[in-house]
């Protein structure tokens, strides 16, 4: 059975095998590389747009209440101060002035040393698995060296936005591990700024969207106007999302550039909203299982009242379980009327909806499920990740890496090895069988290596079945068919195969 490594392997294990078999490389890698944006090779591009394009077929294209779009990423400046990202759409910024390093202040924890009741210091530590557990042995190490006599209490880790300003010189910085570094939190705007036009005044400034919803937002009107939609409907889109994160992190879970796919469902305001907020929910997890990613792994977190976004009247999100901890996968909030209402506002434009049966008019409420593209990759990298043995050549058991993704998921379905390359009847055989394949799917040709070591290659990269051409199949036409996962291997013909691949693959 395939077990994935260790979770403090496992990271390592996949950033590797993504830059060594051509997923994911970090971006500009020549020049030294570019924090917090990321290249989808060969392989990456494949897998991402699956991931894409399985989103979109079920949820748009095999549903009746949907329709797509696919908005500009930069949007007139006025679009951020109705959405209220101008104003809100912050994290609170911490520097450290001797170290450079800045963070952000609600992953930056701290917690006072209490000995025998009274408080002696100040540890800090980042925000991870295990950040109680790192405070509470920095408070025993902070005793242990001042030599501080009495009994140490179980520390009370909090986040540096709960620091009340006379504790803030006192904490240490996790850079230098000295207090007095670390400057108060203040609002740092997320939003990458540019300029459009030749000019470089106010009047010129652009933003790069940080979300996908508000293009759907803006174009609501533009939308109902051609008259398919009725409420409830939704508008899907799917496309990149930027923030200047402050500090990213974890491969490809917290990325600057990273791509979204956003659905606003718009419903009428006296309908049962937390209904459909919860039929979208349930939707994302049978979604989620259904490309593979097992539902033991996932959770769901509702965010506390007091915590929600600006917009939110609730959110839950469906949380993974990395191997950096349980993070948020994607969420799912109920905006109210919040947007289209700012829009209305702002633009001077109706976003009212007629209701042609119940002969009203009203601006619709809406639920909005949004998943992140790359965060959903990384989690099936993630779950598909193992290792496993299998026999070599003569037989003994040797190390395999296998990637136990979803076949539509999958990078390449299906790779072609002709058993040997100096046969020409027999490679040809092969060649046709490929030409054939690539008209409908991505299909590998590999004629080099041991056939075990070919298979070990396709494993690696996910690729759910492998088809071999050897002397049988020039005498009645079967190949041998090996299953990535359980290796089986069984004789069919094309026709069984194509009907195979159809099936799986829909
Ligand atoms: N329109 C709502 C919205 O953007 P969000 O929770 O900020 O909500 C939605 O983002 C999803 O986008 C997240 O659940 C996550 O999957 C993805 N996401 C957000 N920030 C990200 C980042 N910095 N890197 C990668 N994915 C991100």
């Amino acid at each position: 059975m395939a077990t994935p490594p260790a979770p403090a392997n496992l990271m390592d294990a996949l950033v590797s095998l993504c830059k060594r078999r051509g997923f994911i490389f970090p971006s500009s890698d020549i020049y030294g590389g570019l924090n917090g944006f990321f290249d989808y090779g060969p392989l990456g591009v494949e897998l991402k747009n699956n991931i894409k394009a399985a989103w979109w077929r079920d949820f748009v294209q095999r549903r009746n209440d949907m329709v797509g779009l696919d908005s500009s990423i930069i949007h007139h400046s006025t679009t951020w101060k109705a959405s209220g990202h101008i104003d809100n759409f912050t994290d609170p910024l911490v520097d450290c002035k001797v170290s450079k390093q800045r963070y952000r202040a609600d992953q930056l924890f701290w917690a006072a040393v209490v000995v025998d009741g009274k408080t002696v210091g100040y540890v800090s530590a980042l925000e991870g698995e295990a950040t109680e557990a790192e405070l509470q042995e920095k408070a025993e190490t902070f005793k242990r060296k001042k030599a501080i006599q009495g009994k140490l209490e179980p520390v009370t880790p909090k986040d540096f936005t709960q620091a009340a300003a006379d504790q803030i010189p006192l904490i240490p910085s996790p850079a230098t591990g000295e207090p007095g570094s670390l400057t108060p939190p203040r609002s740092f705007n997320m939003m990458f700024q540019t300029y459009v036009g030749a000019l470089r005044d106010d009047s010129a400034v652009a933003y790069l969207r940080p979300e996908t919803a508000q293009g759907i937002f803006i174009n609501f009107k533009n939308v109902l106007d051609t008259g398919r939609v009725k409420v409830p409907f939704g508008i899907a889109q799917i496309g990149k999302a930027f923030r200047n994160e402050i500090n990213p992190r974890n491969f490809l879970f917290r990325s600057r550039e990273f791509e979204q796919m956003e659905i606003e469902y718009f419903i009428a305001p006296d309908a049962d909203w937390q209904k459909c907020h919860r039929d979208w929910i349930a939707a994302g997890f049978a979604w989620l299982e259904s490309i593979g990613i097992p539902r033991a792994l996932l959770s769901e977190y509702t965010h506390p009242k007091e915590k929600l976004s600006h917009y939110s009247k609730g959110t839950v999100d469906i949380m993974f379980k990395f191997p950096f901890g349980v993070q948020e996968l994607c969420g799912f909030a109920a905006r109210g009327d919040f947007d289209l209402t700012q829009h209305q506002q702002f633009s001077g434009k109706s976003m009212e909806y007629f209701d042609e049966a119940a002969k009203r008019k009203y601006v619709p409420h809406v639920i909005e499920p949004s998943l992140g593209v790359d965060r959903i990759l990384l989690a099936a990298l993630c779950a598909g990740y193992a290792e496993d043995e299998a026999p070599d050549e003569k037989g003994k058991l040797e190390k395999r890496v296998v990637l136990r993704l979803s076949p539509r998921l999958a990078p390449v379905k299906v790779a072609v090895l002709p058993l040997v390359k100096n046969k020409p009847e027999l490679v040809a055989v092969a060649e046709q069988l490929h030409a054939k394949l690539q008209r409908k799917y991505v299909v590998f040709y590999d004629q080099s290596g041991a056939i075990g070591r070919r298979y070990r290659r396709q494993d690696e990269i996910g690729t759910p079945w492998c088809v071999t051409i050897d002397f049988d199949t020039l005498a009645n036409g079967t190949f041998t068919l090996r299953e990535r996962d359980s290796m089986k291997q069984e004789r069919i013909d094309e026709k069984t195969l194509f009907a195979l691949l159809d099936e799986k693959l829909d």
